[in-house]
C-alpha cells in the first residue's frame, strides 16, 4: 500500500516536473529572433595597422609582397589564429644601409613573413614560449624566432637581431599584434653575406647590427630613470593605443549587441 502511494507520488512528480520542463523549454524554439547568431568576428588587418603604429612602411610591405593576404586569411579562416610582430616606422628608417632595398623579391617576402607566427599568443603565453627554444614563423624552415620572458618584458630573438615587444596594439584571440622595436632580420637571410654588409659580426652575439646611433642613445636614455621628453611622448602613445584598443573592443561590444 504504501509502496504505491509512493509510486504514485513520485510518478505525478515526474509527470510535474518533466511539464514543467516542457514549459520551460519551449519558448526559445518560439520565439521569433534567435538572440546568439554566430558572430563573424572578422579582424581587418589593414584597418588595424592603419590606425595604430605609425606602421605605414610595415603595411606597404605588406601589401607589396601580398602577404597581407597570407595573414588576413589565416586571421580569418582558422582556429590557430596569428601573432603578428610589427616594427614602428621609426625602426625600418633606423636599418642601416644595405637595407631592406637590396632584398630580392622573395627575400623581402620571406623578410615580412619572419615576422608573424601561425598561432595565436597573449602576452603571458611567452613566457610558456621561452622555454620551447625555437619557434616556427609563417617564413617556415630555418626562419625561427626564440623568445625569452624577463619578468614580463618579450624579448625577441632572430639571431640577427635582438628586439623586444614594447606594446600590445590588439590581442583577442585569433589576432595578436604587438608592437616592437626594430625589424626582426632572418638570420637565414643577413647572416650570409647577400647583403654586402658594411662592416660588422663574424660572431651573431654581437649582432645587434639594425642599431642605428639614434636608436643607441634613445635606449640609453630611456634605460636611465629620467623622465625625458622621449620617455614623455612614447608613454603617451602606448595609452592612446590602449585607447583605441578600449574603442575597438567597444565597438565590437556594440556590434555583439547588434
Ligand atoms: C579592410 O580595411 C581597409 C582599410 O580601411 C579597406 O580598404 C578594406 O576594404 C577592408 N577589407 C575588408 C575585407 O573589409
Ligand atoms: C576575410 O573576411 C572578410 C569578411 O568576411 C572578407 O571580406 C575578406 O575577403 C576575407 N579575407 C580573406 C583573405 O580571407
Ligand atoms: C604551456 O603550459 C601548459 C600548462 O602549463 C602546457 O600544457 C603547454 O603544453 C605549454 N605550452 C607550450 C607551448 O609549452
Ligand atoms: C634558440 O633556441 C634554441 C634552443 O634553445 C638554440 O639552439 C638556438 O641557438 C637559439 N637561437 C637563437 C637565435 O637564439
Amino acid at each position: 500500500m504504501k509502496f504505491s502511494m509512493i509510486f504514485i507520488l513520485s510518478n505525478t512528480l515526474l509527470l510535474l516536473s518533466s511539464s514543467a520542463f516542457a514549459k520551460i523549454a519551449s519558448p526559445p524554439s518560439l520565439s521569433p529572433t534567435p538572440a546568439p547568431a554566430p558572430a563573424p568576428d572578422f579582424v581587418n588587418l589593414t584597418d588595424l595597422l592603419t590606425v595604430a603604429g605609425p606602421f605605414h612602411t610595415f603595411l606597404n610591405y605588406l601589401e607589396s609582397t601580398k602577404v597581407i593576404d597570407t595573414f588576413q586569411n589565416q586571421a580569418n579562416n582558422t582556429e590557430e589564429g596569428i601573432t603578428i610582430f610589427v616594427p614602428k616606422d621609426k625602426a625600418f628608417q633606423a636599418l642601416k644601409k644595405p637595407s631592406l632595398s637590396k632584398l630580392t623579391d622573395d627575400q623581402l617576402k620571406q623578410v615580412i613573413l619572419f615576422h608573424a607566427l601561425p598561432h595565436f599568443y597573449s602576452l603571458a603565453d611567452f613566457k610558456n614560449l621561452s622555454q620551447t627554444g625555437s619557434t616556427p614563423t609563417f617564413a617556415g624552415g630555418d626562419y625561427t624566432l626564440n623568445f625569452t620572458d624577463d619578468s614580463g618584458s618579450v624579448h625577441i630573438s632572430s639571431g640577427w637581431s635582438i628586439t623586444k615587444v614594447t606594446s600590445a596594439v590588439h590581442a583577442t584571440d585569433p589576432v595578436a599584434i604587438y608592437q616592437v622595436d626594430k625589424v626582426l632580420l632572418p638570420e637565414a637571410i643577413f647572416g650570409t653575406d647577400i647583403p654586402p654588409a658594411p662592416a660588422p659580426a663574424p660572431t651573431p652575439d654581437i649582432a645587434p647590427a639594425a642599431d642605428s646611433p639614434n636608436e643607441k642613445s634613445a635606449d640609453s636614455k630611456a634605460s636611465s630613470p629620467s623622465s625625458s621628453s622621449h620617455d614623455g611622448s612614447s608613454s603617451y602613445k602606448i595609452i592612446s593605443y590602449g585607447i583605441w584598443a578600449n574603442l575597438a573592443l567597444a565597438t565590437v561590444g556594440v556590434l555583439v549587441l547588434l
